[in-house]
């Protein structure tokens, strides 16, 4: 069975939703440990509700940001982790992880890349008036949100909208995209074709604008 590793920096409501996935059985994996950079994360309370290790690695404890991914590197690797989940991490990974987990990394991001890249896409989104926003999945590259994009939902997004309405319209389609592209990575159905992701299967699936998806808890 696939092993996760999730790295958040906050909240969690991302990992709230893959862990309540996992749970209904909408997708077969386990969570072996919860990784966060903040001590204060409402994530780790999230994580000891069920029964998922929390660590706490903070990046000032290391000399640099390779020693402090080589050490988060480890930590996945020594519990057999398979693919590691961006749930709300809000630094840029370091070299020393993606090297080790090439392809194996995967980040939602709350806008629709590679418009609006970086801290608050939705605020950016709103800044500029763009009628349609949304969030996006896609694998980590070295570059800030710029990896193959696994799926996009979209939403509207109107002229009164503040960051809080859109970023609120937005999540709702982050918890259903997110475990989604878990889902489709624990069924092998994910491949890398250069800078495109390839899902095998229905053709549906490559282009999902608000899917049906079948995810019971959500
Ligand atoms: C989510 O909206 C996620 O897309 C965003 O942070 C929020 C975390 O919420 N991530 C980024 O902006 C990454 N650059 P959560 O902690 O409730 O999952």
């Amino acid at each position: 069975m696939l092993t996760l590793g999730v790295l958040a920096s906050g909240r969690g409501s991302n990992f709230q939703s893959i862990i309540d996935s996992i749970e209904s059985g909408f997708i077969r994996a386990k969570i072996s440990v919860l990784i966060t950079d903040n001590p204060n994360a409402y994530a780790i309370e999230r994580a000891g509700k069920h029964n998922i290790e929390p660590i706490v690695l903070k990046p000032k404890d290391f000399p640099d940001k390779n020693a402090y991914y080589f050490r988060i590197a480890e930590e996945l690797e020594k519990r057999g982790v398979g693919l590691v989940i961006l749930a709300g991490f809000m630094r840029v990974v370091g070299k020393a992880l993606i090297n080790k987990y090439r392809n194996r990394i995967m980040n939602i991001h709350p806008a629709l890349l590679p418009s609006f890249p970086g801290l608050h896409g939705q605020k950016q989104a709103v800044d500029y008036g763009t009628q349609i926003s949304g969030c996006t999945v896609h694998f980590v590259d070295e570059g800030m949100d710029t990896g193959p994009i696994i799926i996009q939902a979209a939403v509207p997004a109107y002229h009164d909208d503040t960051e809080e309405t859109l970023s609120e319209r937005i999540l709702k389609q982050e918890h259903r995209i997110f475990p989604y592209a878990i889902k489709l990575y624990s069924e092998g159905r994910l491949s890398v074709d250069g800078r495109k992701v390839i899902i095998k299967g229905s053709r549906e699936d490559s282009v999902l604008i608000n899917p049906p998806y079948s995810n019971p808890s959500h």
